[in-house]
């Protein structure tokens, strides 16, 4: 389905993957256009963040959900800690408020939100310089959405192919408001700190139009106080699942960040694969095979192609040898870091204490701006 033809991982490494909970795969083919022009973008915003680091805020984030993983990391997490040692100034939402999409209620929040936190300090997220925030804890932001959501109409938001898949994937019976609507709110959260890069995969580009649709009718219709965010895609290796379907949290067949050297081994031993003993990397017709040789490949900072090769008829039993070595030798120094953090939530706490201080100040100060722009009561 993706056609995107995955690159280099040494390159791809930096590049971000499509990754929600619901499996989003299933983007019309009118996205493809969108996808060649974003991804020309994306290499042309490369270059321009190079040369000047400081004119970029970049907005990304996660849903609370459950642990984040190596599709996650090797997809996102990675490229934001890229960012952020490039000078960018980067914030990071938990998106709390977006959890409650596709399910009625939001399970051991406090608990995914702090491990979230504790996996994004272990691989390098500083505080000092990036801001982590969640959603409930920032009202001015949500308020925003009020606004917002009278730039849009309910067709356009009818036709957001990304809810419209994840619509037919939820957990529940009845649509609710939030799903409809969350798009709007996330322009919200982009836009509240005036971010103007959004690093994303492709099932997110519809909701980036979107971000960039309410920045573009407020500015005509109050004057101009939003940036249009441009989408960071580009080519990126998608990381299947040890069942050989989308890495995703809620599926049971991810490797979390977090997990041990242990647990690693046994998940990589219970992996799909298949009768041919020769490896080869080869994501179309054999994507267990595959799969695992770019994990390895992404681990180790190589080629695929040449790591199938040095595999050669060592057989499932052989690649997963590799694939378990890699994956827990490049991820000891994080575990070791996260292991660390975690024995002082205190700390991991205060984190997200200084992370929405920053971002409320900021979303008060937007709120203000925005309230002016319309001639509202204050
Ligand atoms: N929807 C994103 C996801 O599921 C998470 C998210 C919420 C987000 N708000 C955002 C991403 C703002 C980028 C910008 O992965």
């Amino acid at each position: 389905m993706n056609p995107m033809k995955p690159m280099n991982p040494v390159n791809a490494a930096t590049a971000p993957v499509a990754d929600t909970d619901t499996d989003t795969d299933a983007i019309t083919d009118a996205g493809a256009g969108a996808d060649a022009t974003a991804l020309r973008r994306s290499a042309e915003l490369e270059g321009l963040i190079r040369q000047a680091p400081g004119r970029f805020r970049v907005m990304t984030g996660d849903r609370p959900t459950g642990p984040l993983h190596l599709g996650h990391y090797f997809g996102t997490l990675h490229n934001r800690v890229r960012l952020q040692d490039l000078g960018v100034d980067v914030f990071v939402i938990i998106a709390d408020y977006q959890v409650l999409t596709d399910r009625d209620v939001a399970d051991r929040l406090t608990e995914h939100m702090e491990a979230m936190v504790l996996d994004y300090l272990a691989i390098g997220v500083d505080p000092e310089r990036s801001t982590i925030f969640n959603h409930s804890a920032v009202p001015a932001l949500n308020q925003l959405m009020l606004p917002f959501l009278s730039l849009v109409s309910v067709a356009e938001l009818n036709r957001n192919p990304t809810v419209k898949d994840e619509i037919a994937h939820s957990r529940q019976s009845t649509v609710s408001g939030l799903m409809f609507t969350y798009p709007v709110h996330q322009a919200a959260d982009i836009l509240f700190c005036k971010g103007n890069l959004v690093p994303v995969g492709r099932d997110q580009l519809p909701h980036l139009e979107v971000t960039r649709t309410v920045a573009r009718r407020f500015n005509e219709r109050y004057g101009q106080v939003f940036p249009e965010p441009d989408a960071l895609l580009s080519a990126a290796p998608l990381l299947l699942g040890t069942d050989g379907t989308k890495m995703s949290k809620s599926r049971g067949n991810s490797i979390a960040l977090g997990a041990t050297a242990d647990e690693t081994a046994r998940l990589i031993k219970g992996a799909k694969t298949d009768a041919e003993r020769h490896i080869t990397y080869e994501p179309e017709t054999r994507p267990g095979v595959s799969s695992l040789v770019l994990l390895a490949a992404l681990c180790l900072d190589r080629d695929p192609h040449d790591v199938a090769e040095e595999i050669g008829g060592g057989g499932a039993a052989g690649l997963k040898r590799t694939v378990t070595e890699a994956v827990n030798t490049r991820m000891a120094p994080i575990r070791a870091r996260r292991a660390e953090y975690a024995r002082d939530l205190g700390y991991v706490r205060s984190v997200l204490r200084a992370g929405n201080a920053r971002a409320n100040e900021i979303a008060g100060a937007t709120l203000d701006e925005v309230r002016g722009a319309m001639g509202g009561v204050r």
